[in-house]
């Protein structure tokens, strides 16, 4: 009998505490730090995962423009928790998600200061490696600006996003009634669906592309969309969108 009751209260303190723990597990918030946050893409992609429930740290060189986008997401979102971080290493270490919104030519640099603190954790590539005129890719042929990144942190899961959408398109990201896709590529499955969610707050269609090799064609779509953009006069608010039955 003593036995019984035993396993009996043993079964309800696994019950109640089991569901504790993946309560808890369930609300624990993601911190992502935005690498370059006062800049076109940074600031956007914050304010648009401001919605979310997300801790955000924003980094930027240039305090007075990061607390611009601060003061926005506050006005918008007076519920989020986002800050401004002084150092990319320190909120690269307190981030589960780093978002590079910086420029191509700086990405090595900003790779080699937090390549320790990244490790494991889900990198975002939003880089499009464009030439001086946009007219092409400065990335050697057969490799992309992703995957260059990859080899910089070996042990992180870089992941392609957000290349294929311009800063615009966050403030609306349904254009003439079709909501834009965002392509996302990379090899850990986990990180994809991580990533696929942050798309889904930021109100794009996500689809997942396929590995991180798939990033050369992102990034040369995106090379395309602006030699259109700027041949046909698309005012910077484009994007893809894949009609299908
Ligand atoms: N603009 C778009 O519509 C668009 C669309 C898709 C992808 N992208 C890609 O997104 C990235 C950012 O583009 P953007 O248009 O947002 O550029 P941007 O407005 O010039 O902003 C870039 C930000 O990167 C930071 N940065 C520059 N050099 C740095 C360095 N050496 N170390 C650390 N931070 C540095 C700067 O932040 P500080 O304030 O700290 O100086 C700057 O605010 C690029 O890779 C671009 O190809 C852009």
């Amino acid at each position: 009998m003593v036995f019984l009751a035993s396993k009996q209260w043993n079964q309800a303190y696994l019950r109640d505490n089991f569901a504790l723990s993946i309560g808890s597990i369930m609300k624990t918030k993601q911190t992502i730090a935005i690498i370059g946050a006062s800049g076109n893409m940074g600031s956007s992609i914050a304010k648009s995962l401001a919605k979310g429930n997300y801790r955000l740290l924003l980094h930027s060189t240039q305090k007075d423009k990061a607390a611009d986008v601060l003061y926005t997401i506050s006005k918008e979102h007076p519920d989020a928790e986002a800050e401004i971080m002084d150092c990319s290493t320190q909120a690269s270490w307190e981030a589960d998600i780093i978002i590079m919104a910086i420029p191509y030519a700086a990405e090595k640099a900003v790779a080699e200061k937090i390549r320790e603190v990244a490790n494991q954790k889900i990198v975002i590539s939003i880089a499009n490696p464009l030439n001086g005129s946009f007219s092409g890719l400065v990335t050697a042929p057969g490799i992309s600006a992703a995957e260059e990144l990859q080899r910089w942190l070996p042990h992180s899961k870089v992941v392609k996003a957000f290349n294929t959408t311009y800063a615009a398109d966050f403030a609306s990201p349904v254009i003439d009634g079709q909501q834009l896709d965002c392509f996302i590529a990379g090899n850990d499955k986990e990180a994809l669906e991580t990533v696929e969610e942050l798309v889904t707050i930021a109100g794009f269609n996500p689809i997942q592309a396929g590995d991180i090799t798939v990033s050369r064609t992102l990034e040369n779509l995106q090379a395309l969309l602006i030699s259109l953009t700027i041949r046909y006069n698309y005012n910077w608010h484009a994007g893809w969108k894949i009609l299908h039955n």
